[in-house]
């Protein structure tokens, strides 16, 4: 069977990509500082892994599949380490459950950062002395793109181990999302029938779900020129929207009812104050909403007439929208933030960060998708049954990582991750 190879996103030589190593594995690490010991252990839910795991299975993610699988004699630091830090790689060995993250006092933080350095090291001085190695250079840049996912995690699963403490404590002060006096009026935006390409080309780095680039028909649509905002959340809320069955999937009413849900996840009950990385502050109407479901998605949007987008329309859109420039985690704002009031209303806005934007598409392969070799190949085809991609990236996404062809992918009652809304309409 043809695999994909995977490439790098330019040619690098070993020795840029060290340096890429050593910024991205820093970063990592600067994000948990901003958190003390004891909240680096807490697992709030089963969607959120404490931060210490996060640290530690990113390292084992190098440790695993690139010193193992590319050094002769390696001997592993720990090789418990393989059940502690696996998240679901079947073709490893047994693994810790995921929801019982949380319970694991050992190893220490503390030995967390040991086990970082000695990866560090160990790998470092392999790119060092192979540093003409394409597969290798291939291996780590996944490694660092991983990592990066996990630094994004990490920012959203510390925002729920804190949301949950009554302490009302904030993972940084100063983070402040600018607030704005106006929305920009939603407006619709043409978009004819056609063919357009989707997903990414054999150039660059890209994740195995994003391939292979090829042709789908669009019928003529409009999408909306921005996010749905946390005033017209509240209009739906306001209105009866969680009391109105007609508006919900069918799951999704069960799940309303089980629950309980009536407002998005870090919304005071009085629907006046949202929990943010900053701590809670008085909800701003014009900003988009965040962490809603795929379900309250879907219910919002037919509340207005309207539906959301699927994957193709909006990579279609998107990738006129360049630069990929935005509300990601480089403003520091770590929360959506309002489209600028003087902005073109006849281009797409915030198409980049601020909040993945739930999509009418379930989570399949491109035709003719192929996943990585190897134990890789789990990385995503895997899960490409009962989930919806979300696309565009987040306020906690770092700065590079996302593209028009990324596919990030949730269940629909997932709504921990920055999660928000854009409409769009069939003509
Ligand atoms: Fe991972």
């Amino acid at each position: 069977m043809r695999r994909h190879p995977i490439t790098t996103a330019e040619p690098r030589t070993g020795e840029l990509l060290s340096e890429r190593y050593r910024t991205v594995r820093e970063e990592t690490a600067s994000l948990a500082e901003r958190l003390t010991v004891e909240d680096q252990v807490v697992q709030p839910c089963e969607e959120a892994s404490p931060t210490k795991w996060h640290l530690g299975h990113t390292t084992w993610f190098f440790e695993r599949f690139v010193l193992r699988a590319r050094l002769a004699n390696y001997a592993p630091i720990d090789d418990r380490y393989d059940r502690i830090f696996n998240s679901y790689y079947q073709t490893v060995g047994p693994m810790h459950p995921r929801r019982d993250r949380g319970t694991l006092s050992r190893p220490t933080v503390e030995q967390i950062h040991d086990y970082r350095s000695c990866i560090d090291d160990a790998l470092l001085r392999l790119l060092a002395s192979r540093d003409d190695d394409a597969e290798l250079l291939g291996l780590v840049e996944l490694g660092l793109n991983h990592e990066e996912q996990h630094q994004e995690l990490l920012l959203t699963d510390a925002k729920q181990v804190l949301f949950a403490n009554a302490l009302e404590v904030a993972y940084l002060a100063t983070a402040v999302a600018p607030r704005s006096s106006g929305s920009v009026p939603l407006e619709f935006r043409f978009e004819p029938a056609g063919f357009t390409e989707v997903g990414a080309d054999s150039t660059g780095f890209a994740f195995d779900n994003e391939r292979p680039r090829h042709r789908e028909w669009l019928e003529a649509h409009s999408l909306a020129n921005r996010l749905v905002t946390n005033g017209e959340y509240r209009e739906f809320i306001r209105d009866g929207g969680y009391a109105t069955p007609q508006l919900w999937l069918a799951d999704g009413w069960t799940i309303v009812q089980k629950r309980g849900w009536n407002r998005p996840l870090c919304w005071s009950q009085d629907l006046d104050r949202e929990y943010t990385l900053g701590g809670w502050r008085a909800l701003d109407y014009h900003a988009p909403v965040c962490h809603v479901s795929f379900y309250e998605a879907a219910a919002f949007a037919a509340w207005t007439g309207t539906r959301l987008p699927t994957e193709q329309e909006w990579e279609n859109a998107a990738q006129a929208a360049t630069p990929v420039e935005g509300n990601l985690r480089s403003t520091g704002w770590l929360h959506p933030a309002p489209a600028p009031a003087a902005s073109r209303q006849s281009h797409m806005l915030q198409v980049w960060g601020d909040v993945w934007e739930w999509c009418a598409s379930a989570y399949r392969p491109y035709p003719r998708f192929r996943p990585l070799k190897g134990s890789l190949g789990e990385y995503n085809g895997k899960f490409m049954c009962n989930q919806w991609v979300a696309r565009g990236g987040s306020c906690v996404t770092p700065p590079g990582h996302v593209r028009s062809s990324y596919r990030n992918f949730f269940y629909p009652q997932d709504r921990w991750q920055f999660l928000g809304i854009r409409l769009a309409k069939d003509l």
